[in-house]
Parts: C-alpha cells; structure tokens; sequence
C-alpha cells in the first residue's frame, strides 16, 4: 500500500525544525571540545530574539571564562559540602562540576511591579529556549539548572551580579554531548483540550 501524501503545510524543512525541537535534551555529560565563542555569540544574539512584552529586554547574560569557572566549582563544592555534612559528596559534585565544558548565567531585571516581574521572567525563559535550541541545531548540547547555586550570594559575588537589579534565571552548562538521554512526553491528546 502507498503511503499517504504528507499534509501540505508539511515540507521537509518544518519536518526538520520539528526534530530540532523535540530532539533537543538535557545533556548531562559532555565531551571536553570546546565551543567555538562565535558560536555561542550567535546563539546569545539568537536569545535577545525571544517575545519580551513591551521590549523590556529584561536579560543579561554572563559567559564564564576559566577563572569564574573554577570559583563555581569551588563554591559548589562549599555548598554540598555543607548541605550534605559530606567532604567527599563535595568533591564528587565539584569534580563532575568540573567536566561541564561551557557556562553561562542568565538574569533577568528585577521588577516591584508583579505583572511585569512574571512577564520578564517568561521572556527570559524563551531566551533560555532560543539560546538552547540554537545551539542544539549546532550539534551542542546544554542542561537549564535552577539549584541552590543560582541563588547563592557568593555567585552573584563572582559573576558581579547587582541582586537589586538582577536575579538569576538559571545557571546553563553546554558543550558536545557525550550522552544524549531519551525522554517520554504525554503527547498533544493529552494536554491539548479543543473548544468549539
Ligand atoms: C526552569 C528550569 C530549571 C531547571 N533546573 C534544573 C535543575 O536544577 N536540575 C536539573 O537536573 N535539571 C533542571 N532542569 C532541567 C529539567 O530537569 C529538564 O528539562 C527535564 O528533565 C526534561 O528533560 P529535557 O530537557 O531533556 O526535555 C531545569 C529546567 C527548567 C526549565
């Protein structure tokens, strides 16, 4: 039997932007290549691309370099440490800490006005989004983490962030992934509820 004519809308480059979308995971471990900077440079630009109501572009972005890497794993180990009463959860957690190739903290302006504070932080997440997904399609892989770290006054010491201005979104490793882990979703039936 033949198989039926794909829907007209259907070409192969949607066909292919769909794949980049659902194919792109959390990516754990990584391969210790480096990312080329022009790369990442494009993929921020790509970021600074999200919805933002009223153009508030309420995102900053801070690529780490070597030093500031090595003060977070430093500051990691600190906080296991302390949080597990542990030594050795402390290294072990700075040690794997210490494999994520690429950094970047995203932040996103403070706001006192509730509605626009909700509003900003969407948009950042979009750029978070945008800024992953760019890269994915570029063969690099990245992991959204939101842990105690993010919200530790020490890193905003080492990044320089100002937490009357800015507060973290997340902390986003990347590199080439060693592993690319498969993941389930619930599918559109159900999550989707049609009206008349
Ligand atoms: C706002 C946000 C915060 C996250 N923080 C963490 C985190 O702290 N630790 C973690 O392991 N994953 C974190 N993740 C990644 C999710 O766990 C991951 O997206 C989820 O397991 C689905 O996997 P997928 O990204 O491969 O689809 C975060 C994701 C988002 C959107």
């Amino acid at each position: 039997m033949s198989k039926a004519p794909a829907p007209s809308y259907e070409t192969q480059e949607l066909r292919e932007f769909g794949e980049v979308l659902q194919g792109r995971r959390t990516i754990n471990l990584y391969l210790q290549t480096r990312v080329p900077k022009t790369l990442v440079r494009d993929a921020i630009e790509a970021a600074t691309w999200a919805p933002n109501h009223h153009v508030t572009e309420p995102w900053h972005f801070y690529l780490l370099g070597k030093d500031s890497i090595a003060a977070c794993v430093e500051l990691c180990r600190d906080i296991v440490t302390a949080k597990k009463n542990d030594p050795k959860a402390g290294d072990f957690k700075a040690q794997q800490w210490a494999e994520k190739p690429g950094w970047l903290v995203v932040t996103c302006r403070t706001s006192t006005d509730e509605l626009l504070q909700r509003e900003d932080y969407a948009a950042c997440s979009a750029a978070v989004q945008n800024f992953m997904l760019y890269l994915w399609k570029a063969g690099v892989g990245s992991k959204w983490t939101s842990g105690d770290i993010t919200r530790d006054p020490r890193l905003f010491d080492i990044v320089g962030i100002d937490p009357a201005r800015e507060f973290v979104v997340g902390l986003i490793w990347f590199g080439y992934p060693k592993l690319t882990p498969t993941q389930q979703r619930a599918g559109v039936d159900t999550v989707l509820t049609e009206l008349p």
